[in-house]
């Protein structure tokens, strides 16, 4: 029984993102896991919020399971969120219904950032036992993908205390006091090299670094404050294969050729025919605009043909270019996966 579900293993991502090429093209959705599913809420209203589902292994592994059996993508991803970093390192957080998170105490000061520690990675014991049961219960049939925050974006939450337009809070700092906006990104990155390494010692097979507000920084800006920390942070981790997800900084692509990482996360505003001539040696994850699933099935087919020949014969992992957007129909989710599935077979 068990070398039959063994050879049943569906590695399709993992070998993708080792650069092999594959007999189609492997696909998930960034944020598959919540949102867009009844079933998903479902689960959620059993409880009290989104953070109890978070904090409850066997809940948080249900959930993340659901899309691998509703959607029929070709991996799961741990059901979590990148704000538990923050939450380790003594920013607690507060998921408010309809609104987003938020935090209810901000780091401002030097004398901010001694009240927080370097995240020990006891603290985050619920994630790894969510990854053991998922691991469990998936029993081979999907690889699991682990992830945490790119440090920049988790340095805005802790400055901004939660979504902002202009996020001038978090970027003022990177004028105005150097030395805290470099000691905090050094804590957090310390945090989540230690976070992501127990991680993977507890099961995930591959691991993503979102970069959700790269696109806000000047480009000099990116390289100094958010690229080289995420650098560190694939230079610490060498036993499973790292993507790399920058959202709206298409102009610091150039640059991140030289990262430790297997695969470069496109947005839709990136160029795959641009992006396979600068990472001949990558592999390239995405790009869908995630309003092409509000199209018509017949819209998602034409629109998934194009993405899929943008792309060629290049290492590729299919997604869209961002998280799903939670209105979205999962019949049309369904349909964008089988259409990857269907066109990409040969
Ligand atoms: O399916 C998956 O991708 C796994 C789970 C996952 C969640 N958050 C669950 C979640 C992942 C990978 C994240 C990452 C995350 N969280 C990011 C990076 C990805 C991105 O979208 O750019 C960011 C910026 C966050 C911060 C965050 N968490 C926000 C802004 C919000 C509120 C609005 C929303 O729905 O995105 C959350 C809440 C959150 N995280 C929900 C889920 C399923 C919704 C809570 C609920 O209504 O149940």
């Amino acid at each position: 029984m068990r070398i039959f579900a063994a050879m049943l293993k569906n590695d399709l991502i993992l070998r993708a993102a080792r650069g092999e090429k594959t007999e189609r093209t492997p696909i998930w959705l960034m944020r598959q896991a919540g949102r867009i599913l009844p079933e998903y809420r479902a689960v959620r209203n059993s409880l009290s919020g989104f953070k109890e589902l978070v904090e409850t292994p066997e809940r948080a592994a249900e959930v993340t399971i659901q899309p691998v059996d509703i959607l029929g993508v070709d991996a799961a991803i741990i059901f979590s969120d990148i704000l538990v970093i923050p939450e380790a390192m003594g920013l607690t957080y507060e998921m408010v219904e309809k609104k987003g998170p938020h935090f209810p105490k901000t780091v401002q000061s030097k004398a901010d950032i001694k009240a927080l520690k370097i995240a020990d990675p006891s603290d985050l014991s619920y994630v790894y036992e969510a990854i053991k049961i998922t691991k469990t219960e998936l029993n081979g049939r999907v690889p699991l993908i682990g992830f945490a925050g790119a440090p920049w974006t988790i340095f805005s939450y802790m400055i901004e205390g939660g979504g902002s337009k202009t996020f001038s809070k978090a970027r003022r700092l990177l004028y105005s006091d150097t030395e805290l906006a470099d000691q905090l990104l050094n804590m957090i990155t310390e945090s989540t090299i230690g976070y992501l390494k127990k991680q993977v010692e507890s099961g995930a097979d591959m691991l993503q670094i979102f970069d959700s507000w790269a696109g806000v920084l000047p480009s000099e800006h990116y390289s100094r404050f958010s690229l080289k920390y995420i650098s560190r942070i694939c230079d610490a981790i060498n036993d499973v294969p790292i993507t790399v997800f920058a959202k709206g900084a298409w102009w610091a692509l150039p640059e991140m050729k030289d990262i430790n990482c297997h695969t470069v996360g496109l947005d839709w505003n990136m160029n795959p025919e641009e992006a396979r001539s600068l990472f001949p040696n990558k592999t390239l994850q995405g790009n869908l605009d995630p309003c092409a699933l509000y199209g018509s099935l017949d819209t998602i087919k034409s629109e998934t043909q194009k993405m899929l020949h943008a792309f060629g014969d290049h290492p590729h992992i299919a997604n869209l270019g961002h998280g799903v957007y939670p209105d979205t129909d999962p019949e049309k989710v369904k349909y964008f996966i089988e259409c990857v599935k269907e066109l990409s077979s040969h």
